[in-house]
């Protein structure tokens, strides 16, 4: 062979890998308002940054005459490149070869570029598109999910780990993204189960379409399985991008800085008025929490699961911090099963990467009922706790009102390694609130006079900051103008913190 066609033969292969399963199945992909593997790796990556690996692997397998179709590449587009101007390793797996699904080889690919990201400490993002276990490769296919899963696994916390669905993911495809930190779903076009509406029908009798079932919305807003949902794929991408900007790429480095042009003793007033005179009205934390971050830039988590807890990234003086708060216009802002996991996972993930916490506190106490308990709220609630008392990065807390109860405790408290607590003067810190604490006390004992003066007596007492303040519980009152700049300065001062717990195997976290 002269040198012109080993030249012809490497740029047909290169053709044949980069057509995937050929133009019809690519155009039943644009049409249903898909990309491709490849459009997405580039619609996602900076410009001209991606470099593939792994091009020119194809399947082993021989069974069903799968044998007689192979095409370079093999359903799944590998490598690395920059996303703003950082390096991140990806996969795209490619529903136009054989459904995306995964073979012995296809799974080899994801392996290798996983290794790659441990290795070089960068994060891994998935682009998932996948009919699941290659039904020809039988076992091969399922050992090779086993051993996607594994690194998955031992990625956690060392990498960041991303994932997004950008169409069918069954069966086993939806597990190795339920092991990563981040799931995104692109609405009306993805779809996540573990069994379809068919196996669903012929087992339960249940008849509930493919969208109901697994959809973004579902998995947004009942199942809390995704963290971020995008209308469409180059919004959803987009997204993936702007995580990436607030998270370090690996458990060593620290979050990215960013020049910050808000200034970061900038005091408003209008924080004064947010938190309403009477206990009982409810306010949006997030008009708190807009008003103190940097530039009102702020990346929800998981906005539609759980919205008495409002979880998400911001910067404050450049630096990233993960907020956690209690959200008081939603179920008065009280702890129940849901918000619990919900918090907890968020928390262990900042602390697992050097992000630092800054938490607002409202919460009248732990939700009541036979649901809750039945549901398992004493060891939910505990997930919260727990990942608070373990997390050694930097703590800032703030009680804007209420802090009732184990959920005083629970958020992140001084007495579970909070750095800097603060309270605003309309803080109310106590066992429970007035009128529950003055019904247990005196059980019906009192005139309705006496219960109105009692209740009034209690409140003076004990519904305010100061008797933590004078215990040290709370290390400054400070009123809501200032809040930005002493967050701020707090998080100055906690910046080289130096804290970890007893060496062991692994803590066990309630699960
Ligand atoms: C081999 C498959 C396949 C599979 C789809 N295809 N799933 N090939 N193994 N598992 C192929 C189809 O034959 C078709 O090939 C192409 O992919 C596109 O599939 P369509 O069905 O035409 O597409 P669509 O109508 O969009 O439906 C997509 C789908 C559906 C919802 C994903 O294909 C489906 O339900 N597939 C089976 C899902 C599943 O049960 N997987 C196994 C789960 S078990 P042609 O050549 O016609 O284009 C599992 C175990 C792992 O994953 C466990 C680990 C814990």
């Amino acid at each position: 062979m002269d040198l012109k066609a080993k030249f012809e033969k490497f740029e047909l292969l290169n053709k044949q890998a980069e057509s995937g399963g050929g133009a019809e199945r690519i155009e039943k992909q644009h049409s249903s308002g898909k990309k491709t593997a490849r459009e997405r790796v580039a619609f996602l990556l900076d410009s001209g940054t991606f470099n593939e690996i792994d091009k020119m692997v194809t399947h082993r397998g021989t069974d069903f005459g799968i044998d007689k179709s192979k095409i370079p590449g093999d359903g799944v587009v590998s490598g690395y490149g920059k996303i703003n101007g950082r390096l991140v390793y990806v996969f795209a797996q490619d529903f136009t070869v054989f459904g995306g699904t995964l073979s012995r080889a296809n799974a080899d690919k994801i392996l290798k570029i996983q290794e790659l990201a441990i290795k070089m400490g960068a994060p891994l993002i998935g682009l998932n598109d996948s009919g699941g276990a290659r039904i020809q490769e039988g076992v091969e296919s399922l050992a090779g999910y086993a051993d996607i899963f594994y690194n998955n696994v031992l990625s956690s916390g060392v990498i960041p780990q991303i994932s997004a669905i950008m169409g069918a993911c069954a069966g086993g495809a939806v597990y190795s993204p339920a092991l990563t930190d981040f799931i995104f779903m692109v609405e009306k076009t993805s779809h996540m189960f573990v069994t379809g509406p068919e196996v669903i029908k012929t087992v339960t009798h249940e008849d509930v379409t493919k969208e109901e079932l697994g959809g973004a919305t579902t998995h947004a807003s009942k199942s809390g399985v995704a963290h971020f949902t995008g209308s469409d794929e180059e919004q959803t991408l987009m997204m993936v991008r702007e995580l990436i900007s607030f998270i370090p790429s690996n458990n060593m480095d620290e979050p990215p800085l960013k020049i910050c042009t808000d200034p970061e003793n900038r005091t408003d007033i209008s924080l004064n008025q947010v938190v309403p005179v009477d206990p009982n009205k409810p306010y949006d934390i997030k008009d708190i929490i807009h008003k103190i971050i940097d530039d009102e830039h702020f990346l929800e988590v998981q906005p539609h699961y759980a919205a008495n807890m409002v979880i998400g990234f911001a910067r404050m003086g450049g630096k990233p911090i993960g907020i956690v708060a209690n959200q008081p216009a939603y179920l008065a802002g009280v702890l129940d099963i849901n918000s619990s996991a919900k918090a907890a996972r968020f928390v262990r993930f900042c602390d697992a990467f050097n992000i630092p916490l800054v938490t607002l506190v409202d919460v009248p106490g732990f939700l009541p009922g036979t649901g809750q308990e039945f549901g398992g709220i004493i060891k939910h609630g505990a997930k919260l706790l727990y990942a608070f008392a373990e997390a050694t990065v930097a703590k800032i807390t703030l009680i804007t009102r209420k802090a009732y109860g184990g959920a005083y405790d629970v958020m992140s408290s001084k007495h579970i390694g909070g750095d800097v607590n603060f309270a605003y003067p309309t803080a109310e810190i106590a066992v429970m609130g007035p009128e529950g604490a003055i019904n247990i006390l005196h059980r019906g004992k009192l005139s309705e006079e006496e219960r109105i003066a009692a209740v009034e007596e209690y409140r003076e007492k004990f519904a305010n900051p100061y008797r933590a303040a004078a215990l040290g519980y709370i290390d400054e009152i400070i009123l809501p103008q200032d809040t930005r700049s002493k967050i701020i300065q707090a998080l100055h001062m906690t910046h080289n913190k130096r804290k970890s717990n007893l060496p062991r195997k692994h803590g066990n976290i309630p699960l």
